[in-house]
């Protein structure tokens, strides 16, 4: 029972209520307001949900102001040092770092399941060449609830960990084929002699006309935007796959919801947004009148990947990411201007009372772009690469929610419409 309590009082009645207090291992403490309706008959009102916790976690921790972010309580700038993809999804599913055993069985298994039924490709064949892969993700992705809908008991354990590992696994071959689509090069199968991010890169770039070799640094490089986009506490896409997950619904068409909302510019779309605002600014000589544009409240214009609902201090991920953008330029012999636009955004950001005033910061796609581009990568698989890193959180946020007793996510609303009236006839309506 909570030993603290926040004492709220009606000034229109008198009445008062004292809410238990709900504190977590860390972050802030919150007001269990269930009893809210039933005592005072006052609902709460947070569009966007700024103030609001909808569950518990044990997975992820953000402290905003700080600028903290671990995962099953390891800082993100050690497993970002020292983890692997792999190692970092074992984790989050798991509760523990694996020992060497228990890391070899979780890789076989992801290993095992990288392949796709073939009726899929026949699937993606569908789509129209120019299709946007976010689109063919949410798409594909949704219909593998179709090709283990029947098989899979939602109660049992094993089968719904089967089932997180499955889209672990099948992601990269999913995003691969996309791309191929898009490309009109044909289907390339994952070589399960490689690793997870090698493997990937070979079925995304490899031709049947020639051997394709698997650069180390791009693996490595992947490997660490993986780990940093891994997940994020209750972020909009992961929130989306819990409430689909309240439902019941099949965990495949949980992870497709999560795609969908990902998608969106506000959340994982801004990585595809600051390219295509690098490219619109063009020169840093632009800077300033876009920065003028990004304060000016009658223009929409946004500073894509500035910004956070949580971090009101630097991303963490930010950080890192911009590191490994010079280190990867730097090995690749790369001199991209846009790093460069980029780095002079932010330093007039920085120094800008606008952003200083409302803690708007790098976040973790202001960055990540750059890199993906100079792996190749083109701006529209941006977030089909943070969706493929993401499924990790979305399905063990998905499995920490199936193992406890879940009431179906339903949230409430403040009614502004028209009070009761009675029907006109057509004839008599004016
Ligand atoms: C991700 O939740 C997560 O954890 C997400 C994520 C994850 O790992 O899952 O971290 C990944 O989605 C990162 C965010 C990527 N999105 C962008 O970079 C898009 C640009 N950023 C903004 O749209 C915005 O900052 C959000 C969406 C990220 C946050 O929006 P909030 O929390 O609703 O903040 P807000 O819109 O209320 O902004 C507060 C103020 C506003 O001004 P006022 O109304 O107070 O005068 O700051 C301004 C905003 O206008 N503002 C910006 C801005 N972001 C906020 N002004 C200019 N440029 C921006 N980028």
């Amino acid at each position: 029972m909570s030993e603290k309590y926040v004492l709220i009082t009606d000034e229109s009645t008198g009445k008062d209520l004292r809410l238990p207090v709900v504190e977590g291992t860390e972050g802030e403490p919150t007001l269990a307001i269930k009893a809210l309706p039933s005592t005072l008959g006052y609902f709460t009102y947070d569009p966007g949900f700024s103030a609001t916790a909808a569950c518990t976690s044990r997975l992820t921790f953000i402290d905003g102001g700080k600028g903290i972010l671990r995962y099953r309580g390891y800082p993100i700038e050690q497993l970002a040092g020292q983890s692997s993809f792999l190692e970092v999804a074992y984790l989050l599913l798991n509760g523990e770092l694996p020992s060497e055993e228990e890391f070899s069985g979780f890789s076989e298994q992801i290993t095992h399941h990288t392949m796709v039924h073939e009726q899929l490709n026949h699937f993606i064949a569908g789509f129209h060449y120019d299709a946007h892969p976010m689109a063919m993700m949410a798409g594909v992705v949704g219909s593998l609830a179709a090709f283990y809908h029947d098989r899979m008991d939602m109660e049992n354990p094993e089968h719904r960990m089967l089932a997180a590992q499955r889209m672990i696994a099948k992601m990269p071959t999913i995003a691969a084929a996309c791309y191929r689509h898009h490309m009109g090069r044909p289907t390339a199968y994952p070589r399960n002699s490689l690793g997870f991010c090698g493997r990937f890169l070979d079925m995304m770039f490899s031709v049947p006309a020639e051997k394709y070799e698997v650069s180390p640094l791009a693996a490595r490089v992947i490997d660490l935007l993986f780990i940093l986009h891994a997940d994020h506490e209750q972020n909009a896409s992961t929130s989306t796959v819990r409430l689909v997950g309240s439902t019941g619904a099949n965990p495949y068409a949980c992870v497709a919801a999560g795609i969908s909302a990902l998608w969106g510019p506000a959340h994982g779309g801004a990585n595809e947004a600051v390219l295509d605002m690098l490219s619109e600014i063009g020169d840093i000589s632009n800077v300033p009148a876009y920065i003028k544009r990004a304060k000016d409240k009658s223009d929409p214009f946004r500073l894509m990947g500035f910004g956070h609902r949580v971090y009101k201090n630097y991303d963490p991920r930010a950080t890192i990411i911009r590191k490994a953008c010079y280190d990867v330029l730097d090995e690749m012999g790369v001199d991209d201007p846009m790093m460069d636009l980029a780095m002079e955004l932010e330093r007039i950001a920085l120094e800008d009372d606008y952003f200083i005033e409302k803690k708007l910061y790098p976040n973790v796609d202001f960055y990540s772009g750059i890199i993906y581009r100079a792996l190749g990568i083109p701006v529209s698989m941006f977030t089909v690469m943070f969706a493929i890193a993401r499924t990790v959180g979305w399905v063990a946020q998905w499995l920490e929610q199936s193992k406890e007793p879940t009431r179906i996510g339903r949230p409430r609303q403040v009614y502004s419409g028209p009070t009761a009236r009675d029907y006109v006839p057509m004839e008599k309506r004016s």
